[in-house]
C-alpha cells in the first residue's frame, strides 16, 4: 500500500537493521483503515462528550505501538504452520480484563498457567505450541444487551473497563472515552511483566515442569500421573542430552491477543511499517471479530481487512457456508497462510453437526485456514443458584466434538482458545475436583464469563495432550 503521503508514516518495525524509530501514526481521520467510519458499526459505546473522545484518540496516535511488526510477522508464520498441522495453538485468558486485576501476581499465575498447559500440549501434540494470551488487551466486551436491569433500576450495561465501571450507579455506567488512554497504559505495563517473565527465564521448561508436577501430586488428578510421568522423563532426557543449554530452554514467545472491538482505540492504534508500507494494528499481535461483529459488511471486518495481522472470526453454530465464503474472500483474499483463523464456538450439542459442513466446504475452497476451537461460549448456562457458568465435562465435550469433525473432514485441528485464569476460582462447574453448585459461592470473581481455574486448566491440557497423542 503506497503510503509516502500519509502523514502517520513512520517506522516502528523492530525489524532486524531498522532503526528503532517510534514515530506517531494518523494525525487526522484520513488513513485507509478508516473505512470502517461509513459502516454500521455494531457494540459501540455511545459517548457523551464527542470532543473528549476526539482529544482521547489524537493523544493515542501519538503513543508508541505496543507491538512490532516483526513479531506480528513472526506470529503469522507461526499460525501458518498451524493450520497445516505443524504447530498447535493454545489461546487462554481472561473473558474480560480488568484495570484492578492488572497486577504482577494476577499476571504471573495467568502466564504461569499458560506456560503449564503448553509444556503438557507440547508432549502431547509432539509439536511446537504457539501461546497467545487473551492479555494485553481484553477490557472490552460486547454485550446481548444495551441496558442491564436490577430491581426497578435501570442502567446502560457494563461493557468492559476500556468503557464504563463495573459499579451499579448512573455514573459508573457512563462511556468515558478517558478509559481507553488507561487501557492503553495497562495493556503497556502487562506487555511489559510479558516479556520480562518470558525472557528472563522464568518460562525456563525445567521451572514450568515443576510445577506441573505439583499438580499432578493432587490425588484428584492421579489419572494424570502416567503422562506427567512421561513428560517427566522427556524433559530429563532433553537436560542430559545437553539441550538446556539452548536459548529455546530458557525463553518462549507469548503472544498477545484481544477481540478488536472498540473500533476507535483499535484505529487509533494503527500504524504504517514504513518498511513495508503495510497497515499493522499495533495494540496486539493477534485480533479478533467476535460472533455479535462479525456481518461481512460491517465496520469490524472493514478495519481488519486493511491490517497486516494475523486475524480471527468467531464462528458460532448459525455461519452458513456462504457466510464463511464471503468472510474469506473479504479477509483472506489471496489464500495467504496464517492470515486468517476461525475459532468456531458451536456448543457440544451442536458441533459435530453444524462444524463439518463447513471444514469440508473450506477445504473445497482451498484457500488455508487455521482451526481453532473455542470450546467456552457455545456451552453457558445459568445455575439452579443464578450463577453464570459452564461444565468443564461439556466443554470437553466440545473439544472432542472438535477433534471428532476434523477427523471426518480430514482438516486439521489447529488449536484451543478458552477462557481461564491462574486463580483458585470457583466458576465453571465439574472436573476431577467436582465443583459443585453449592461452590460457586465460594470464589466467583468473573465480571463476565465463567473461567476454568488454574486446575481445570492444567485438567484441560491434561486431557487434549491425550487426544493429540492419538491424532
Ligand atoms: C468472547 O470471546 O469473550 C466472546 C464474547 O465470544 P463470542 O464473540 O464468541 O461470543
Ligand atoms: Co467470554
Amino acid at each position: 500500500m503506497a503510503s509516502s503521503s500519509f502523514p502517520g508514516r513512520g517506522d516502528f518495525s523492530l525489524r532486524p537493521g531498522s532503526p528503532e524509530l517510534f514515530a506517531p501514526a494518523a494525525t487526522e481521520e484520513s488513513a485507509p483503515w478508516e473505512s470502517w467510519r461509513s459502516k454500521r458499526a455494531l457494540q459501540q459505546p455511545s459517548y457523551p462528550d464527542p470532543e473528549a473522545l476526539d482529544s482521547v484518540l489524537a493523544e493515542l496516535r501519538r503513543q508508541p505501538p505496543l507491538v512490532f511488526a516483526g513479531e506480528v510477522d513472526d506470529l503469522r508464520t507461526n499460525l501458518a504452520a498451524a493450520s497445516r498441522g505443524e504447530a498447535f495453538v493454545l489461546t487462554g485468558g481472561d473473558c474480560a480484563e480488568t484495570f484492578s486485576e492488572a497486577t504482577a501476581d494476577h499476571l504471573r499465575l495467568k502466564i504461569q498457567t499458560l506456560l503449564q498447559m503448553a509444556v503438557v500440549l507440547t508432549y502431547g501434540a509432539s509439536l511446537p505450541v504457539i501461546k497467545i494470551g487473551r492479555i494485553a488487551g481484553q477490557y472490552a466486551k460486547p454485550r446481548s444487551s444495551d441496558m442491564e436491569t436490577r430491581g426497578d433500576v435501570t442502567l446502560p450495561s457494563y461493557r468492559g473497563d476500556a468503557v464504563n465501571s463495573f459499579e451499579f450507579t448512573p455514573e459508573s455506567r457512563i462511556p468515558d472515552p478517558t478509559r481507553l488512554l488507561d487501557l492503553y497504559h495497562h495493556a503497556a505495563s502487562t506487555l511489559n511483566l510479558i516479556r520480562a517473565f518470558t525472557r528472563g527465564g522464568y518460562a525456563d521448561l525445567r521451572l514450568v515442569h515443576h510445577w506441573n508436577r505439583g499438580f499432578t501430586a493432587n490425588p484428584a488428578y492421579a489419572r494424570y500421573e502416567s503422562l506427567a510421568e512421561e513428560i517427566h522423563r522427556a524433559v530429563k532426557f532433553l537436560e542430559a542430552a545437553g539441550v538446556s543449554s539452548v536459548a529455546q530452554m530458557r525463553s518462549v514467545d507469548l503472544f498477545s491477543s484481544h477481540e478488536a472491538l472498540l473500533l476507535d482505540y483499535e484505529s487509533a492504534m494503527t500504524r504504517i511499517d514504513s518498511r513495508t508500507g503495510d497497515p499493522y494494528n499495533t495494540s496486539g499481535h493477534f485480533l479478533w471479530i467476535g460472533e455479535r461483529t462479525r456481518g461481512v459488511d460491517d465496520a469490524h471486518v472493514e478495519l481488519l481487512a486493511h491490517v497486516r495481522n494475523p486475524i480471527g472470526v468467531k464462528l458460532g453454530p448459525t455461519t452458513s457456508i456462504d457466510d464463511m465464503r464471503r468472510l474469506v474472500d473479504r479477509l483472506n483474499p489471496e489464500g495467504e497462510e496464517g492470515r486468517l483463523t476461525f475459532i468456531t464456538r458451536m456448543g457440544a450439542d451442536k458441533i459435530r453437526h453444524a462444524l463439518p459442513p463447513l471444514l469440508e466446504a473450506q477445504a473445497r475452497d482451498g484457500r488455508p485456514v487455521t482451526w481453532v476451537t473455542d470450546p467456552m461460549h457455545g456451552n453457558t448456562i445459568t445455575s439452579s443458584t443464578g450463577y453464570k457458568t459452564r461444565r468443564f465435562e461439556t466443554i470437553m465435550d466440545e473439544v472432542t466434538g472438535f477433534f471428532e469433525a476434523h477427523r471426518e473432514a480430514g482438516t486439521v485441528p489447529g488449536g484451543i482458545h478458552v477462557e481461564l485464569t491462574g486463580d483458585d476460582v470457583t466458576e465453571v462447574l465439574g472436573g476431577s475436583e467436582q465443583l459443585d453448585e453449592e461452590a460457586l459461592r465460594d470464589r466467583y470473581e468473573t465480571l463476565v464469563d465463567p473461567r476454568l481455574n488454574h486446575q481445570q486448566s492444567l485438567e484441560m491440557a491434561f486431557q487434549v495432550a491425550e487426544y493429540l497423542k492419538k491424532e
